[in-house]
């Protein structure tokens, strides 16, 4: 069960070419997506209405998009416009079409009543986009439910378990720095802080900190319906007042994540990292993703095993301890959205931005 009426990130741009077709399977639809003639991308369901070949198997003519079967060509909005073997078109003869906007070098997908897309609750990932900021992403196949990762990342806890060996040693060790929990409308906001502490290899490494540096750490995530987390994960200079405001004395990053469902049991994992630090050099963006990257991977092993025993027996319960909160939150969040969707009553998202 998915909450249909949101926008969810179905590619990054890049992966749309324009004669290229891509298939992908969001929220348990199958979808072909291609750009236009004019550069716009196209989603329709990728499902032939005649015999429910994929269209992706298929060509892109013009603007429209042919069948590989038996030559049914539907327009951007879905409708067959051609049928080789008859000189009529049935009217019932048509594809879903769903709207699409690009936006922070992703393209954005509405997998419910088109009437209700509003292009203004698009989540915020500017910094995809601003020459002030530098970044590097990548889509990741998840072989889990979403909403086990956004639990993943709402507890960063787990950092020097899972990570042991790669950011282990740049944890917040889990009993340090007071965690507050917030909701705000449908946001969940998980904040810490620790003061005084000694620098972290991976700061080191990024920012150039000196090895003996003491710093002040934060780390500040919003997590936004149905599945977007985003970190604003910094460390400065000890009593230069970083967490009155002042970060001149430090490096920030953003750690932006966008999970969007493809079955029950696997997602697609949109992620990137940015930098507003060493924005002319590409060999921080690319440690900072090689870094990323690997601890990733760790988390997908992780949630790989749990989604298993869950298909196991789902109703085995879970135990939760107060650093569970952001993600027990995140889900009845969800849980509640997805019960007013059924309920003929859909509510807007609006989207939050993401302040230090
Ligand atoms: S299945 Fe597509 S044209 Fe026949
Ligand atoms: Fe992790």
């Amino acid at each position: 069960m998915f909450l249909r009426n949101s926008w969810y990130v179905a590619a990054w741009g890049e992966e749309i070419g324009r004669l290229a077709l891509l298939r992908r399977i969001l929220l348990g639809e199958p979808v072909v997506l291609y750009r236009r003639t004019d550069g716009k991308p196209v989603a329709l369901e990728d499902r032939c209405c005649h015999r429910h070949a994929p269209l992706s198997s298929g060509r892109v003519r013009g603007d429209n998009l042919e069948c590989g079967y038996h030559g049914f060509t539907y327009d951007p909005s879905g409708q067959c416009v051609k049928i080789p073997a008859v000189d009529t078109i049935p009217a019932n003869a048509r594809v879903r079409s769903y709207p699409v906007v690009e936006r922070h070098k992703m393209v954005w997908i509405w997998m419910g009543d088109p009437a209700l897309a509003d292009e203004s609750a698009i989540e915020d990932f500017h910094w995809l986009d601003d020459p002030g900021w530098r970044f590097k992403g990548e889509r990741l196949e998840l072989p889990g439910n979403y909403l086990l990762l956004v639990e993943n990342l709402c507890d960063l806890t787990h950092l020097p378990f899972v990570h042991a060996s790669s950011l282990g040693t740049t944890a917040i060790p889990p009993k340090e720095g007071k965690l507050e929990t917030r909701k705000e409308g449908n946001a969940v906001i998980v904040e810490r802080w620790t003061e005084n502490v000694p620098v972290t290899s991976y700061f080191r490494a990024l920012a150039g900190f000196p090895r003996d540096a003491v710093v002040d750490r934060w780390m500040h995530l919003v997590y936004t319906p149905p599945a977007f987390v985003r970190l604003d994960i910094g460390a400065a200079l000890a009593g230069t007042g970083a967490r009155a405001g002042d970060r001149s004395n430090g490096v920030t990053t953003r750690n932006l994540n966008a999970i969007t469902p493809e079955t029950d049991k696997s997602s697609h994992y949109f992620w990137a990292q940015a930098q507003n630090f060493g924005i002319d050099d590409p060999s921080i963006s690319d440690l900072d993703f090689r870094l990323t990257h690997g601890a990733f991977l760790e988390d997908l092993k992780m949630i790989s095993g749990q989604q298993q025993n869950i298909d196991l027996d789902p109703s085995v319960p879970r135990v939760n301890i107060a650093t569970d909160a952001g993600g027990v939150q995140a889900r009845r969040v969800v849980d509640a959205l997805i019960a007013a969707e059924k309920s003929g009553t859909p509510k807007k998202i609006a989207p939050v931005p993401l302040t230090p």
